[in-house]
């Protein structure tokens, strides 16, 4: 429908009061960003002065600390006490603040800003990293039962080794950018998945000969047990994090903290007897390989290294999932204790 020119005019009258609302807004803005980022910068810079400031003092307290009367002790003592606070005080500072990024990001992404600045921005990447896991593993999941199932060729399988060396790679950028927003992941998690994207090259490379016939059925029904296990882990992972976003503060809301700690607890002992099993797996895979490569037709290198791979995943898995489960007793003792 056409318009009449006055309308037209009475319109772009309109619109250009609206340009000039948009652009004054946008120069608030840029403003505000040009505050932030000098904030960002003289917050950073102050909390390394701290940090610095803190070593010294400590050391100057050891030092003077013999022949104290009764209440420079108590003094000193409450001085300590929060010396002692103040590292992770400043971790969870540092969190929200842009750094830079650490070698293994800054090969992948180059030397770009991967802070996000708010709690409810790096929820949303823990939550889309966790759905990403668990879809790609449901995907897995068929794809390996297909596999151990139905079709039984080698091209098909190195498109499943393909598809576990690029899910590895992609967890690995993916914690890497949740540790610098402040995730508590263990250094080993992220370890594990850069063996595991190692381990499933290997498997890509190797040839299809009588060894390979051998160990394929084995390591394909491993990788479904894998896939599924790591469904009720996403399962539980997930119910963690929407249980404490529900919480709204983390780390420091003791009473309704021991509601998701009941239910944490239910979910890990449900969990943790498949863990142990795929870990013991793991082990039997190794010992298998360990088997065949002292066999005198083994040429292949990879049947060594991919033994290898599995000793690893199997001692740092065991034994890391041990120190996280008592870790985790610990702390529910001393919350018990607490309110008691
Ligand atoms: N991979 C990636 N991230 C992990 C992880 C894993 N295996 N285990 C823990 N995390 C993350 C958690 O999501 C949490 O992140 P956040 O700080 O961003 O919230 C952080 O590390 C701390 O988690 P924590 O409280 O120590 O453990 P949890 O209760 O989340 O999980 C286990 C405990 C035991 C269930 C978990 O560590 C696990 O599944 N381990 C076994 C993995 C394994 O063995 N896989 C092979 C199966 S055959």
């Amino acid at each position: 429908m056409s318009q009449s020119l006055p309308a037209i005019l009475e319109e772009w009258k309109c619109m250009d009061e609206q340009y000039q609302n948009i652009q004054d807004t946008y120069k608030i803005y840029v403003q505000k960003l040009d505050e932030i980022s000098k904030l960002q910068s003289s917050c950073s810079a102050s909390i390394s002065n701290q940090r610095r400031r803190l070593k010294e003092i400590t050391q100057s307290i050891k030092r003077c600390s013999n022949d104290l009367t009764a209440e420079e002790a108590k003094s000193i003592e409450e001085m300590n006490g929060k010396i002692k606070t103040r590292p992770n005080l400043f971790l969870e500072m540092e969190s929200f603040l842009p750094k830079k990024n650490g070698i293994y990001l800054n090969l992948v992404l180059g030397s770009v800003n991967v802070t996000l600045l708010s709690k409810q921005a790096k929820f949303a990447y823990k939550d889309e990293y966790e759905k990403f896991k668990l879809c790609l593993t449901v995907i897995l999941l068929v794809f390996s039962f297909i596999c151990y199932f139905f079709i039984n060729f080698r091209f098909v399988d190195a498109i499943l080794n393909f598809l576990l060396v690029w899910y590895y790679c992609t967890l690995t950028i993916r914690e890497s950018v949740l540790i610098t927003n402040g995730s508590r992941i263990k250094g080993w998690w992220v370890f594990h998945h850069y063996i595991s994207t190692f381990l499933s090259g290997v498997m890509l490379t190797w040839p299809d000969g009588h060894l390979y016939k051998v160990f394929r059925n084995q390591f394909i029904a491993y990788s479904l047990y894998q896939s599924f296990v790591q469904c009720l882990q996403c399962y539980y992972q997930s119910g963690c994090l929407y249980r404490l976003r529900a919480l709204g503060e983390r780390h420091n809301m003791d009473l309704t903290m021991e509601g998701f700690q009941s239910w944490m607890w239910r979910g890990l002992t449900f969990l943790l007897p498949f863990l142990f099993f795929g870990h013991f797996w793991q082990l039997f895979n190794s010992l298998s390989l360990f088997g065949m490569a002292k066999l005198p037709d083994c040429k292949e290198w990879q049947v060594l290294a991919c033994g290898l791979c599995f000793l690893i995943l199997f001692t740092g898995n065991f034994f890391t999932t041990v120190a996280v489960v008592r870790h985790k007793i610990k702390s529910k003792n001393e919350t018990k204790a607490k309110n008691q």
